[in-house]
């Protein structure tokens, strides 16, 4: 079976985490921590990065930033994990969903404007699969309307937008260098990885200052275990650290694979009627985080069908992300009723993703290629 997801560690990941078993530094202190953090916000053009344990609850102590009051409303896509809708509602906010564009399957900006209400206090753009949102617009209404961005670029590491904001000086800017507050996950699947774990990016000195603090139990810094507020447990350990740390040192090798292993898939895949392929638009550089893909219905299959008879060639693969407006554990809470969203419902249905691991070859992708083709014939 060729696998969805096989990560790529190399000797650099075992000196650095032997070096924690070593000396001892294997919790949440240590000098790889701070590094990697240090790093990672330089590396995405912020000034101040604070590692978490994972890409979750990177998202929900950023959403806690915020100090919603009950009711307030975050504007997101409702194509993506779950993990973004529990942040709001987990802060005591109404999570408010937007469709997804059928081309790059990020947020349709177009749609954020009329979502925009005197309840609204953010709105949370997601990069989806590799490609970056369309940011400008969504710049733009933020600064309209007073209202804080999440953004979300968990599985965009290193992808870069290319903002015409100020007409003099359009330019390229990476992912995670838009939001009031940024946010990653370093899970085993991610270009970077820690295992589990995740990153939240600012310039604001004070959210910074909180997020650190909401991430540590908020233990007040000249009273030790005097607690003014309450906090979470969210922290990374070293030797998270220390793995991220020596994978970030060949981020550009690991960028330039991904996108030639993209490239590949499109090359071999696209003379072959019915699929709808990843997209890098003009202003976007797309890392191929996961190379998904959209059935037409003239194949007269769906995904489920489709990832059934690619298994039985050998090739794992994944279904997309279910709309959020489906979520039974949403839907449950009288969240999205009668709502709809088509261009997810379709791409949810038709979409599914192939084997895209930094440790594949392109022997495999020619046998993924193969087998897509086969099962399509
Ligand atoms: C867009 C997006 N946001 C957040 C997360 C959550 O990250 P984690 O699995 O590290 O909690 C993921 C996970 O893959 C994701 O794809």
């Amino acid at each position: 079976m060729i696998p969805v997801n096989e990560p790529l560690l190399g000797d650099r990941e075992l000196e650095y985490v032997s070096e924690c078993v070593r000396t001892g530094w294997i919790s949440s202190a240590g000098r790889f921590i701070e590094e990697f953090e240090e790093k990672w916000a330089a590396y995405c053009g912020r000034g101040y990065g604070i590692a978490v344990s994972n890409g979750t609850v990177a998202l929900q102590v950023a959403v806690a930033c915020l100090g919603l009051r009950p009711g307030d409303e975050v504007i997101l896509p409702t194509f993506t994990i779950i993990s973004c809708a529990l942040a709001v509602i987990y802060n005591g906010g109404v999570p408010v969903l937007v469709d997804c564009d059928p081309r790059t399957w990020c947020m349709d900006v177009d749609q954020v404007k009329s979502k925009i209400t005197e309840r609204t206090r953010a709105i949370m753009p997601v990069h989806i699969y590799g490609h970056p949102v369309d940011m400008d617009p969504i710049l733009d209404l933020a600064e309209k309307h007073g209202l804080a961005i999440i953004e979300d670029a968990a599985e965009v590491h290193g992808a870069e937008y290319l903002s015409k904001r100020d007409t003099l000086h359009s330019a390229w800017r990476r992912c995670g260098n838009f939001g009031t507050l940024s946010c990653f996950s370093f899970y085993a699947n991610k270009l970077i990885t820690t295992g589990e774990g995740g990153m939240v990016l600012t310039d604001d000195p004070v959210l910074a200052a909180k997020t650190r603090s909401l991430r540590n139990l908020c233990f007040e810094t000249n009273r030790r275990f005097h607690h003014n507020e309450l906090g979470f447990n969210f922290r990374l350990t070293n030797l998270q650290a220390a793995l991220g740390l020596a994978q970030l040192s060949r981020i550009e090798e690991i960028i330039a694979r991904k996108r030639s292993m993209g490239a590949e898939y499109t090359r071999r895949l696209a003379s072959i009627d019915g699929l709808e392929l990843p997209v890098e638009e003009a202003w976007a550089r797309n890392v191929y985080w996961m190379y998904g893909l959209v059935l037409s219905e003239e194949t007269g299959m769906d995904a489920a069908a489709f990832g059934e008879k690619l298994k039985q060639r050998g090739i794992e693969s994944r279904p997309f992300f279910l709309g959020l407006h489906e979520q039974p554990a949403l839907c449950q809470r009288g969240l999205f009723l009668h709502e709809r969203y088509p261009v997810a419902d379709r791409i949810a249905r038709q979409g599914l993703y192939l084997p895209s691991g930094l440790a594949l070859t392109t022997e495999q992708i020619v046998e993924v290629c193969d087998a897509v083709r086969g099962v399509l014939s």
